[in-house]
């Protein structure tokens, strides 16, 4: 297979190198992309480096498939043009997930979306959605699922490398004064805030995203994109997106409405079998990180009244929240004889 990968030197771009390198994906030619910043740096690929090209500037003929991870506005410009030479475009951003032409896809969920793929662009869903469906995909077919409501624990990853290193900087620059001041009780500047809207060290920020309304862009594309990939257009979905001092691993505390009631027990049973899912009494991001399952734990009834499931959710917003799932994509296209 011949591979492009764009935003190679991106956090996403790093992670779609190795797991195409893990999970030994056919590789006969691998090229990278990058912004004119990156041209002319190497990023390591199975023991070899590989010169990064200044995707804007790129030719894309006699690839087979084309991984982008470069931000929405990139994707817009360039995956049409890419897809017009040849390649099939598996998309990590949000600029075609809601486009009805474009298959949004979870590899364990809907696959079969795959069939039509009419711009020969596929979309990868936004990583706090990836993380939940392999785990509500099997309730709802159990269950019928009738409303979501969700609260967010987003790692500062999610935001790109531009996110860690304000974390890193924040927690670095406070030091002993945080100690002090936290045995004090007294709240400590932590300094300018650039890639989130308030200090992200020693805090919890219930905004990720920007507002678009009442609402933020991650809160609406968690409704948008579970709409799509269960096939529920009217779902009901409430969704809190909060950023948290947690380098990698999005969790997600998930109250779960269904037409037929659900045991707990019952939930456990389905999740044991459920492809990419795994129990954890205890899910945490640090638990998620660096590995490739949902981790799904906290499963309890929520209230009194029948028809209300508790989960708690961490996956690595990183792995199964982009690249794992996008080289899932490209698994499932071989399958089908749509790739190579
Ligand atoms: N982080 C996550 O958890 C996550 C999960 C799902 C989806 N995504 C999506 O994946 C994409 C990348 O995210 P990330 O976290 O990897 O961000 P990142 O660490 O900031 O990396 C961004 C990558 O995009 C490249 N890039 C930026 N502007 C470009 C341009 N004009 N031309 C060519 N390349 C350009 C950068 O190249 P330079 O190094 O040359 O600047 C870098 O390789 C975004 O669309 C994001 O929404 C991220």
């Amino acid at each position: 297979m011949r591979i492009g990968v764009v935003g190679a030197t991106g956090l996403v771009g790093g992670q779609l190198l190795r797991t195409l390198e893990d999970r030994g994906f056919p590789t006969g030619e691998l090229r990278a992309f990058a912004s004119a910043r990156s041209a002319g740096r190497a990023v390591p690929y199975r023991g070899v480096e590989v010169l990064v090209e200044e995707a804007t500037e790129a030719s894309y003929e006699g690839l087979d498939v084309v991984l982008m991870s470069a931000g929405a506005t990139l994707s817009r410009q360039l995956a049409p043009g890419i897809a017009a030479q040849g390649p099939l475009v598996i998309d990590n951003s949000s600029a075609w997930r809601n486009d009805p032409e474009v298959p949004l896809v979870v590899a364990e969920v809907n696959a079969a979306a795959l069939a039509e793929i009419p711009k020969g662009i596929v979309a990868n869903p936004n990583c706090t959605t990836m993380v939940c469906m392999p785990v509500v995909a099997p309730l709802h077919a159990e269950a019928g699922l009738v409303r979501i409501v969700a609260s967010t624990y987003q790692a500062v990853s999610g935001a790109g490398i531009d996110g860690v290193g304000e974390l890193a900087v924040q927690v670095a620059s406070a030091g002993e004064k945080a100690r002090e001041l936290a045995w004090a009780g007294d709240s400590v500047d932590l300094g300018r805030a650039r890639v989130f809207p308030q200090p992200i060290a020693f805090n919890v920020v219930p905004q990720a995203g920007s507002f678009v309304d009442d609402e933020t862009d991650e809160e609406k594309k968690f409704r948008n994109e579970s709409r799509r990939i269960l096939a529920l257009p009217d779902l009901d979905v409430s969704c809190t997106c909060v950023r948290v001092p947690v380098f990698t691993g999005h969790s997600v505390s998930l109250v779960l409405e269904t037409s037929s009631d659900l045991a707990p027990e019952r939930a456990v049973e389905l999740l044991t079998s459920a492809p990419g899912v795994e129990l954890a009494e205890v899910p945490t991001p640090l638990l998620s990180a660096g590995r490739d399952p949902t981790y799904v734990g906290r499963i309890r009834r929520a209230g009194d009244r029948p028809g209300r499931l508790a989960v708690f959710v961490s996956g690595d917003n990183l792995r199964k929240g982009a690249a794992l799932n996008a080289v899932q994509i490209a698994e499932a296209l071989v399958a089908q004889g749509k790739l190579g």
